[in-house]
């Protein structure tokens, strides 16, 4: 029961035309803003600014004895492996640093199982129905991946401690064309929640009917804490150590949100015999990676302890952002008991839910008013949310006095499609 859902025709009429009133006044200042994607903001990009000084014309180009002005060394620099080796807690032997984008280094994975199979096993192109676990709400982009090879996108009930296990359990077991689920672990986009221990370790510990099922592991979000408090992820391949299996995780992280997105440094990292077969699929495709990039890299950000320095900068800067979203959200709608958001200590997004049936009106009024929000249904396979009540917030790249303006609108719209759903039913 909200508090709309309780009142009378009568008080809800009187509502709706006052909110009515308000959107009218909102949509004749003629706003442009957009809160669409999960962009950093100028502010954040420029902080990387000087690692464009870490190379001149008279730099060494030599990495621990690598050149890195030239073809050859197609896993990356020793340097910057050792750099995202220490960032996942894994060995370096097993990591290749590769391209800007690790969606890339995803999407060529999964290319990979496509036409040329997982450990010996049959590609998927030729094995009938492959099925992918998606848990919901999710990141777009990793659907799309799976839903453009033809694999069908399963949705997965999404938790506060991470995707309902006992479902992904009963699918990864049972079902041998389950091939396969997108996760990201920590921060997950876009409801910003953390996988617990127990989760990691039931992950860890799934005994896959597919020998060729993996784990897709996007630990895109790895360093970006919003503040000191922050989420720790259990390092899967530790757990999998635990656990005496092999062969199961696919880990994918990139500097995309450190440095520069589509400027980057993407890596992935798996089992011996998994990054063997990733190697010798990606030299079919490049000679190799972009040296010169990761050298002004590991010049710039040089260890871990760099990077989360680097972060903490970050941080500083979103905080105020995410803060707001907060402050606007519970100020706005607290009392009302119309919708829900999720409250995270890093990552880039807040996912908010609103009631059955209101997030397509939602996102449409919101354009109408002059405010770009991720589609609705985005956050869902095939862009179908069941129950129509999700919208994925991204408040990292517009200005404050943006995010301020864009927020009034957001509760404004919320209430007045809340409000019309609750008339319709009244
Ligand atoms: C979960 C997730 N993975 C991957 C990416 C893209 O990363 P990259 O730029 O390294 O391809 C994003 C970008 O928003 C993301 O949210």
């Amino acid at each position: 029961m909200s508090a709309y859902t309780t009142m009378g025709a009568e008080a809800l009429d009187a509502l709706i035309a006052q909110l009515e009133q308000e959107a009218d006044a909102v949509r004749a200042r003629g706003l442009k803003l957009d809160m669409a994607r999960g962009k950093p903001s100028v502010e954040q990009t420029d902080l990387a600014r000087p690692m464009l000084d870490m190379l001149t014309s008279t730099s060494s180009l030599v990495d621990e004895g690598v050149p890195a002005d030239n073809y050859g060394f197609p896993d990356g620099l020793p340097s910057a492996r050792r750099l995202a080796a220490e960032l996942l807690g894994v060995d370096a032997a097993n990591v290749v640093v590769s391209g800007s984008s690790s969606l890339n280094l995803m999407h060529d994975t999964v290319v990979n199982a496509y036409t040329h199979g997982i450990g010996g096993n049959v590609p998927w192109c030729v094995q009938g129905e492959v099925k992918f676990l998606c848990p919901c709400p999710g990141y777009d982009r990793h659907f799309a991946v799976t839903e453009r090879y033809g694999i069908t996108n399963v949705p997965i009930e999404m938790r506060a401690d991470g995707p309902n296990m006992d479902e992904v359990e009963r699918l990864v077991e049972g079902d041998p064309t389950v091939k396969g689920i997108w996760c990201v672990p920590k921060y997950a986009n876009p409801t910003g929640i953390t996988y617990s221990d127990e989760v990691v370790r039931r992950f860890a510990a799934l005994k896959p009917a597919a020998p060729d099922f993996r784990i897709f592991w996007d630990n895109a979000y790895v360093v970006h804490d919003l503040g000191e408090q922050a989420d720790e992820l259990l390092n899967i391949f530790d757990a999998l150590e635990q656990a005496g299996a092999t062969d199961l995780v696919y880990e994918f992280a990139s500097t995309a949100k450190v440095t520069f997105p589509s400027s980057g440094m993407a890596f992935v990292t798996a089992s011996p015999s998994d990054i063997a077969e990733l190697r010798a699929a990606f030299a079919i495709e490049r000679v190799s990676p972009e040296k010169i990039s990761q050298l002004a890299h590991v010049r710039f950000l040089r260890d871990v302890d760099g990077i989360r320095a680097h972060m903490a900068k970050h941080a500083k800067i979103l905080r105020p952002r995410f803060n707001l979203v907060q402050r606007k959200l519970e100020e706005g709608l607290g009392d009302l008991g119309i919708a829900t958001w999720t409250k995270p200590r890093g990552g880039y997004f807040v996912s908010f839910d609103g009631p059955e049936g209101s997030a397509k009106a939602i996102v449409a009024l919101m354009a109408d008013l002059g405010v770009t929000l991720t589609g609705a249904g985005a956050t869902w396979p095939y862009g179908k949310d069941p129950k129509d009540t999700n919208i994925r917030i991204a408040p990292t790249f517009p200005s404050l006095a943006d995010l301020d303006a864009a927020l009034d609108v957001f509760v404004l719209v919320v209430k007045l499609v809340s409000a019309r759903l609750a008339r319709a039913q009244a």
